[in-house]
């Protein structure tokens, strides 16, 4: 690969921010490679615990750029640039992937690139075909996050909406926590909602104004429907799993889908994207696209590799930044905003 035209852009890009450790290769804007270590370890905590996560991605760092650059066939010398996520996310994970990419950046004397984790999440729609056009709105949803963005460019947006407490990944989570599954919960209630009736159980639909979202309140009207059910029958889960799955799901994405069809109609935008780890959902998805299909919506939903977290959304992200000629200062370079 050293043979490789000087004028192509190769970018390394890690990703940190949580517990999911990931290196992508990006060459001329197309993944050559995508690699992540997920942390099972957090599962024994029903949660990410920071510390082992910073220690963990410590120890995943190294073999995960290894065999990303193996996977792709590039070498260091034949790298443009590195990037990393520099924020938002826990402090001690991204400054794994801040050093690393900065001492590497610095050993290679190439520039260093820093992406938001959010951003990232959005422009892992400019991977694949088809591709949105500006101005379009995303519905940008994970475990730390739930807004509406319209994106005017690729790093020119504005936030329409944001959740006022829990994000949508977090009421998955919590819901799942309070069946007894373990974290994360998220892709076990998508899976068990699969064979369950969603209009069995129903619970309160957050009333928050404009384009804001809560969880919170729904979160708890399901602990207390579960609490008073089990007091009558400690089976009740057991009995209901599949139904209590489906039917909190429903409620949940039934408040994702009220917000932007609010923000299509309000900014006059049909074309809708989602994004982040909540876009993995089975429900979610098929909703999207039913809704698009309705509002003549020109829908985007990312691959399921690029839903979750993942380095090659950050790659992406990179090669927009390298055309800019957008690169960090090396020695003051920010590892969270
Ligand atoms: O984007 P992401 O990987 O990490 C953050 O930036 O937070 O999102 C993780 C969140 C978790 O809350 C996880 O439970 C949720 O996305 N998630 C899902 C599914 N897959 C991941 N939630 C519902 N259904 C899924 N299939
Ligand atoms: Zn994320």
């Amino acid at each position: 690969m050293s043979a490789k035209l000087q004028k192509d852009i190769i970018i390394l890009a890690i990703e940190s921010s949580c517990d999911d450790t990931a290196a992508a290769i990006i060459c001329n804007g197309k993944i050559l490679a995508n690699k992540v270590a997920s942390q099972n370890i957090h599962e024994l905590y029903g949660g990410v615990v920071p510390e082992l996560a910073s220690r963990a991605h410590q120890q995943n760092i190294v073999p995960v750029v290894e065999i990303a650059l193996k996977e792709a066939n590039i070498s260091l010398k034949d790298l443009s640039a590195i990037a990393f996520t520099k924020g938002p996310g826990l402090i001690g994970s991204l400054m794994v992937g801040c050093s690393f990419a900065k001492s590497l950046a610095l050993s290679l004397t190439i520039p260093l690139i820093g992406i938001h984790h959010m951003e990232a999440h959005v422009l892992a729609h400019f991977i694949d075909d088809p591709k949105p056009g500006f101005p379009f709105l995303c519905l940008t949803v994970s475990g730390g996050h739930t807004q509406i963005v319209k994106m005017n460019d690729y790093f020119s947006f504005e936030i329409l909406g944001k959740t006022i407490d829990d994000a949508a990944g977090e009421a998955f989570d919590k819901a799942a926590k309070i069946l007894g599954l373990p974290y994360p919960g998220g892709p076990l209630v998508d899976q068990y909602a699969q064979s369950g009736n969603p209009d069995k159980f129903k619970f309160p639909q957050p009333q928050i104004p404009e384009l804001g979202f809560s969880f919170s309140g729904l979160k708890t009207s399901f602990l207390y429907f579960i609490q008073k059910q089990e007091k009558e029958n400690p089976n009740f889960i057991e009995e209901n799993l599949a139904d209590l799955c489906a039917s909190i799901q429903k409620a949940i994405i039934l408040h994702l889908m009220k917000k932007i069809i609010k923000a299509s109609v309000q900014t006059e935008i049909k074309e809708i994207a989602l994004a982040g780890g909540v876009s993995a959902n089975s429900a979610l998805r098929k909703t999207i696209i039913e809704e698009g299909a309705k509002n003549n919506w020109l829908t985007y939903i990312p691959a399921f590799e690029y839903c979750t977290d993942n380095a090659a959304m950050v790659a992406m992200a990179a090669h927009f930044k390298y055309l800019l000629k957008e690169f960090e200062p090396i020695t003051t370079a920010p590892f969270a905003r």
